[in-house]
């Protein structure tokens, strides 16, 4: 195959995403989950790969990061979306404890409106973990 791998391009959209939030934090993070992430366009041998990635918002000990994705064509310069993923990552320090984080502050309305963004995933996120855990709470009260 002359194609990127998800699986491999997930390797970089994470590490992306651990070096902003390792730079904001200042410290040890590791990652607690990934957003669904769709692949838009195929990364060909040879395309360079471009990562941008930011702190969109701190809640306490977690941050949501944004990682968005291009494919650049060497020859014509010629750039596709790739893909857009939002991780969030858990400030540690070195004995696994979480440790708070200093927050946000969003300057443009970019960062505003990413900022604010992050805040219904959040919901969204928590809501979709506890929809997910009733049934497994279930089965192990059958099972028990
Ligand atoms: C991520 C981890 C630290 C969370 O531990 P936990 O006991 O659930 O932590 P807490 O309940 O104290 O929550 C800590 C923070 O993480 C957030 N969090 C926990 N699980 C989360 C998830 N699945 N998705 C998003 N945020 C999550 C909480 O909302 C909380 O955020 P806040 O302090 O900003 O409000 C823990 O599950 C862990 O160490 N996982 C393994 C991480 C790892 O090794 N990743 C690499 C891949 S193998």
């Amino acid at each position: 195959m002359s194609s990127l791998l998800g699986g491999r391009l997930m390797h970089w959209i994470d590490l992306a995403g651990a070096l902003a939030a390792f730079r904001h934090s200042r410290g040890y993070v590791v990652t607690a989950s990934t957003d669904h992430v769709d692949f838009r366009f195929p990364v060909r041998v040879g395309d360079i790969v471009i990562l941008k990635s930011s702190v969109n918002r701190v809640f306490r000990t977690s941050m949501e990061v944004g990682i968005k994705v291009w494919v650049e064509s060497i020859f014509t310069g010629e750039r596709h979306h790739v893909s857009s993923a939002y991780l969030t990552f858990v400030a540690v320090h070195r004995d696994g404890s979480r440790r708070a984080i200093a927050p946000v502050v969003p300057h443009s309305a970019e960062e505003l409106r990413r900022f604010e963004d992050a805040a219904r995933r959040r919901r969204f996120r928590r809501a979709e973990s506890e929809r997910k855990a009733d049934p497994e709470r279930r089965a192990e009260a059958r099972d028990s």
